[in-house]
């Protein structure tokens, strides 16, 4: 599998290199990247054979990333996502005319995160979450707890997410056997890359039989038994009953691949937001003041006694928090965005260039160069909690080369392909810390060093650290 690549560099240069499946190419890819801006003078021109005779363009200079994003028609996303999705998930391609309309509804379905369905969700997301943190957490006498920052704030995080948007069991409560699931998806994620990449499954050990386990999580008999379901899932489960040719088992592969969109990304995402903010004492003390600013604005002392509710408003009105979770995205979002020509055409870039491009290249865009690149931030490696926010309000000037950036925090993708979930995802990492900081005294330990980002998964999301954090904390009594 060898891909010929063609950069687009500000001063005009490109290069061609060869591929490697999997991780080593984007190591090769960025590595180069930040090599080639440091000499971005010369003109680098290094060529290579692409046997399939598919170019991949990668447009690395930010001011035209809007050019590239506003040609929905000619460049098409979901013609990749249904040749990769659909492997790696276990169903079959959505495309095409074996299930005609489905792939509209789908998308339709996708409106459900957002708008007005995001209060519901909001309200059920706060009660899971003091569900699991009362049950778990805060049942002690009060004195220190040990762990590891990851597996918290991912073992938290994994089953609110899962009640919020399954439902919960017949009965009520908590499902059974949540940390047995929570470790299938962690065995499967871990082979992600890999099956993205399109590695046949069966290389890949025990891979396929985790996912069948988890697969059938989700077959239908059993889901029809939750209650509180959100009707984002509801209403899939019925488009999916009008697709005669659709097998249970299929159904339940869609399912589970809502499972990964909704937490694959988030447990990383909460992991930096929670550890950047614990490594600078003096910004979770700004950030927990600020909450407790808007808990007293709308009349509520707090009492850790006692459950606290934060409204969808509430939420909304803490920018200190959310700079801080934009400004961990920043650093820890390292997603490509990839486009199919849909025809052949001159894909114009400014004034001056356009690039030629032919039916079935693939164009890509990839935000981690923007977000590291020290001219749009200083000191862009440094976690900075109120990068995004200026007089008290949300910044949004950032340029390079003098030039206001219209793009320039891009962890959710882009146009025809922004996540759908971008705002639910934001709203309960917010709710999660919110509970942290009012509920708990916390410290890293002593002794260790930032943790750096696994870059197995460059290219396709939240990076995951490269190993755990240890930290402890308190119950707080006031
Ligand atoms: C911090 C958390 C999250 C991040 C960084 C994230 C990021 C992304 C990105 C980059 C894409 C586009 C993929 C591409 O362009 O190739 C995407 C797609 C998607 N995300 Fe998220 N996501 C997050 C959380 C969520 C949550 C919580 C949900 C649902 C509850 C969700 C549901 C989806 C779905 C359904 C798609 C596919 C959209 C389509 O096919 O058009 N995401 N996400
Ligand atoms: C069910 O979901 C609604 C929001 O859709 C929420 O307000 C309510 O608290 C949830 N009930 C339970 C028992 O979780
Ligand atoms: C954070 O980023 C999102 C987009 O990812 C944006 O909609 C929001 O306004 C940003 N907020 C702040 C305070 O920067």
């Amino acid at each position: 599998m060898f891909i010929r690549l063609h950069l687009i560099w500000s001063p005009g240069c490109s290069t061609v290199l060869v591929l490697e499946p999997v991780a080593a190419w984007k190591e090769r890819l960025v590595g180069d990247a930040v090599r080639r801006r440091q000499e971005s003078q010369v003109d680098l021109r290094c060529s290579s054979v692409c046997s399939s005779g598919k170019y991949m363009t990668f447009i690395m200079d930010p001011l035209l990333y809007p050019s590239v994003i506003k040609q929905g028609r000619q460049l098409d996303f979901h013609e990749f996502t249904d040749k990769v999705a659909p492997r790696t998930f276990g169903y079959p391609p959505v495309l095409g005319s074996t299930f005609p309309g489905l792939w509209e509804q789908v998308k339709r379905s996708f409106q459900l995160l957002q708008g007005d369905h995001l209060l519901p969700l909001t309200e059920s997301m706060m009660g899971n979450l003091m569900l699991v943190f009362r049950q778990d957490q805060l049942d002690g006498d009060g004195g220190w707890r040990r762990g590891g920052l990851y597996d918290f704030c991912s073992s938290v995080m994994f089953e609110a997410t899962f009640l919020t948007i399954y439902g919960k069991p017949a009965g009520g409560g908590r499902h059974r056997g949540m940390d047995a699931l929570r470790k299938d998806f962690n065995k499967f994620d871990d082979m992600f890359p890999f099956l993205i990449a399109q590695i046949p499954i069966w290389l890949l050990g025990r891979t396929k039989a985790v996912r069948q386990k988890l697969i059938s999580y989700f077959l239908p008999q059993q889901m029809r038994q939750w209650s509180n379901t959100s009707q984002f899932i509801r209403r899939r489960a019925e488009l999916f009953e009008q697709h005669d040719q659709l097998k249970d088992a299929d159904k339940a592969a869609h399912h589970f691949a809502i499972l990964w969109a909704s937490v694959g990304n988030t447990l990383p995402a909460t992991f930096w937001a929670t550890y950047f903010l614990l490594s600078q004492p003096e910004a979770l003390e700004a950030v927990r003041q600020e909450v407790l600013d808007v808990l007293r604005d709308g009349g509520v002392d707090f009492n850790p006694g006692r459950d606290v509710i934060l409204s969808k408003e509430q939420l909304d009105r803490l920018i200190f928090l959310e700079s801080a979770i934009n400004e961990s995205l920043r650093l820890s979002s390292a997603s490509m965005n990839i486009r199919v020509a849909q025809e052949d055409f001159a894909l114009r870039l400014d004034n001056e260039r356009s690039v030629g491009v032919r039916k079935g290249d693939v164009i890509a865009l990839y935000p981690q160069s923007l977000h590291l690149d020290p001219d749009i931030y200083e000191d862009p490696q440094t976690f900075r909690f109120d990068r995004f926010v200026q007089d008290g309000r949300e910044k949004t000037d950032f340029s390079k080369d003098g030039q206001k950036l219209r793009y320039y925090l891009m962890p959710f993708g882009s146009g025809s392909s922004m996540c759908p979930g971008r705002y639910f995802a934001v709203n309960e990492i917010k709710q999660f810390i919110c509970l942290l900081l009012l509920y708990f005294h916390l410290q890293l330990e002593d002794g260790q060093n930032r943790p750096g980002p696994d870059s197995s998964r460059a290219g396709l999301g939240i990076l995951l650290p490269s190993s755990d954090v240890r930290f402890r904390y308190r119950q707080r009594t006031v």
